[in-house]
């Protein structure tokens, strides 16, 4: 596989998208492409997680080993599908999944500067997955998931379920609602400039979407307590 891959279409929900779709999915991916340049710092600053235990914590769970390909859903800047390409060496294969060419370029600039040549970036919606059935043995996504529209959260979840092999893992992680209530209120209005109306639902209640498609469902909290993570196993092994 080419290490920068254009492989699917960027519009979902139908072949013939709405004008309206297209020009809210346009402003998205460019809201996502300007905030690629400073992604990496303000994520240093929020979560302090200088020493990237979350992701070790993600990756962790989706009990990948050596030869195995895993999937990193919305991967931003490739900070977690960098940690997934640990456990599968370089026998395996990573691929980091995202709609932001801006994010994707940042991933690229980092995957190059600690040399892993195992992990593949592409670019594509995460409601239409560029891959065929039962393609990885594990599937992450971090704090992206309640970003996606009601629709395309739907669509997206059977198809982690459609790439995952059976009794393969999907592990999400999401924030927790935020302690303080000033942090909270600054979190739920970036969730309203998302202009995904039932985020907020969505994140009170995530199990429930789980429980459609995965088994063995477990829930925790980080250990920095500002995340929260749910994962379930695909049946069929
Ligand atoms: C908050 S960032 C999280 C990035 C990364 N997973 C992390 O934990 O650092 C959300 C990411 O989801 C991507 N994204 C949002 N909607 C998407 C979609 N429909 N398809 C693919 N990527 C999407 C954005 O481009 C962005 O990189």
């Amino acid at each position: 596989m080419e290490s920068w891959v254009y492989a699917a279409p960027l519009f979902q929900y139908s072949t013939i998208p709405t004008f309206g779709l297209f020009v809210m999915s346009s402003l998205r991916r460019l809201y996502y492409d300007l905030f690629s340049k400073i992604y990496d710092v303000i994520i240093r600053l929020h979560s302090r997680d200088i020493e990237g235990s979350l992701r070790r914590f993600i990756v962790e769970r989706t009990n990948l080993s050596k030869g195995e390909k895993g999937l990193d859903l919305c991967t931003g800047t490739g900070s977690v599908a960098m940690e997934l390409a640990k456990p599968v060496g370089e026998d395996g294969l990573v691929v980091g999944l995202d709609f932001s060419r801006g994010m994707l370029k940042k991933a690229k600039k980092k995957a190059k500067k600690f040399q892993i040549d195992h992990l593949h970036l592409v670019q594509a919606n995460a409601s239409q997955l560029p891959f065929k059935g039962s393609s990885f043995q594990g599937v992450t996504c971090s704090h992206a998931f309640y970003e996606l529209k009601g629709e395309e959260r739907a669509i997206a979840i059977s198809e982690v379920a459609r790439v995952l092999r059976g009794g393969g893992r999907f592990c999400l992680m999401e924030h927790a609602k935020p302690e303080k209530a000033f942090v909270r209120f600054l979190f739920y209005v970036r969730i309203f400039f998302l202009g995904s109306k039932d985020a907020k639902k969505f994140l009170m209640e995530e199990g429930s979407i789980f429980g459609e498609r995965f088994k063995n469902i477990t829930k925790m909290m980080s250990p920095t307590r500002k995340s929260k993570l749910i994962y379930g196993e695909k049946g069929g092994e």
